[in-house]
């Protein structure tokens, strides 16, 4: 039956979890996967979810969500992203549902996705599986290791007449898909100033934003800051869609919870919407896993719960920052005669070194340190026991 299969190739990110788990030795260390974990590299299950838990333990029943998933959870999320006190939330004018989806293609046959260059490795699969031509926006600058602004607004601005196949420029009313904070995988934001320049641009050509919102917190210490890009999109009169996990900043990775939202031009609009997005859901999955949504909705619920989570993004959010400034000074305490200034500048889980894929596996074979092979390393799983092994590990490679 299946001697035609071939085997998959190995995922870039997800891969390296496998190959580290595979590796004996007790130096072993992992900054793949953007996991956070604590001090002692332990995974951390946050207080907040744990209440939630106790609460829900004695009252939990086993039905089926619906196929747009917890009302409530969903409820709570919007005001996340699009503010507590969002009159487009009291409009009832955003559709959303529990999950994702392949809505693009579906009503928008013809078009194609912007993504930036590079980003995290799986959006390349979900468009593709979406059979939704993919193009590329330039957005990183390797010299300098930030954003390359001039050439993202370059790649958003050009007139429609200007529009050459060859060029990677957009022509008016694309979809482009943003990291709305903590990019992965560079730790690059938009300053606020540029966001409301790529804000007004989107605006002249009529392009439509898809925010991936997976790290609000991470960025600043504060999910109602990280969800500054958002808010200017709001502002600005744009109809954005978003998508929203809780992977990260509860913590609540095997949950797979998360929310896909779209605002409509008024609550009849988003009531169509949002029987197309449930109608997309009932054969992928039905509805989704109603834990993680219980926990979610228990804890944005209860203002003194909310408090607690808040309090602990922050704390994670800390962590990082603070590894940041070690793996600087470790680096720079052994003479490394590069500058490792980006590792501070950048912001949210990751580190993009800037390593040659060469180099990396270097840090593989002789240091059982394990990352991606695009230079990337996940700070979270940084500490102050690995920290010294690691920067010693770099600065070996890197040498010239
Ligand atoms: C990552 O980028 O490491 C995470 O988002 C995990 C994943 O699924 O790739």
């Amino acid at each position: 039956w299946w001697q035609s299969v071939e085997p998959a190739p190995k995922d870039p990110i997800l891969g390296v979890t496998e190959a580290f788990l595979a590796d004996p030795s007790p130096d072993k260390v992992n900054v793949g996967v953007g996991a956070y974990r604590d001090d002692n590299g332990k995974p951390v299950v946050l207080q907040s979810v744990r209440e939630a838990e106790r609460r829900i333990a004695g009252n939990l029943n086993m039905e089926y969500l619906p196929m747009g998933g917890s009302v409530k959870m969903v409820e709570e999320t919007l005001k996340l992203a699009y503010g507590e006190h969002s009159e487009f939330i009291k409009d009832k004018r955003i559709a959303a549902v529990q999950s994702l989806s392949d809505f693009q293609k579906r009503f928008s046959p013809d078009s194609q996705i912007y993504i930036p260059d590079p980003t995290w490795a799986n959006h390349h699969n979900i468009w593709r599986d979406a059979q939704v031509p993919q193009r590329t926006y330039h957005y990183y600058h390797p010299e300098s290791k930030g954003l390359d602004f001039s050439a993202l607004m370059d790649d958003i601005k050009v007139r429609e007449a200007d529009f050459d196949l060859l060029t990677k420029n957009a022509p008016n009313g694309s979809f482009f898909l943003l990291h709305a904070c903590a990019h992965n995988p560079t730790g690059v934001d938009p300053s606020e100033e540029q966001w409301r320049e790529i804000s007004h641009q989107f605006k002249v050509k009529g392009h439509f934003a898809f925010f991936d919102m997976a790290y609000q917190g991470f960025a600043s210490g504060d999910p109602d800051r990280d969800a500054k890009s958002i808010r200017i999109f709001l502002q600005d009169g744009h109809h954005i869609g978003i998508s929203q996990s809780y992977a990260k900043n509860m913590g609540l990775y095997g949950q797979r919870v998360g929310c896909l939202s779209v605002l409509c031009e008024d609550e009849k609009q988003a009531v169509t919407v949002k029987s197309q997005l449930q109608q997309l859901a009932r054969p992928m999955y039905s509805n989704p896993p109603v834990h993680g949504a219980l926990v979610v909705s228990t804890i944005l619920g209860d203002p003194e719960l909310k408090k607690l989570w808040l309090k602990e993004v922050k704390v994670m959010a800390d962590r990082i920052i603070g590894m940041r400034t070690m793996l600087r000074e470790n680096l720079e305490n052994l003479g490394s005669q590069l500058s490792w200034k980006h590792i501070t500048d950048q912001i949210g889980m990751f580190c993009y070194s800037g390593m040659m894929p060469e180099q990396v596996d270097r840090l593989t074979k002789e240091f059982h340190i394990y990352m991606t092979r695009n230079g990337r390393i996940s700070m979270a799983g940084i500490n102050t026991s690995n920290v010294g092994y690691l920067a010693n590990a770099i600065n070996e490679v890197t040498k010239s």
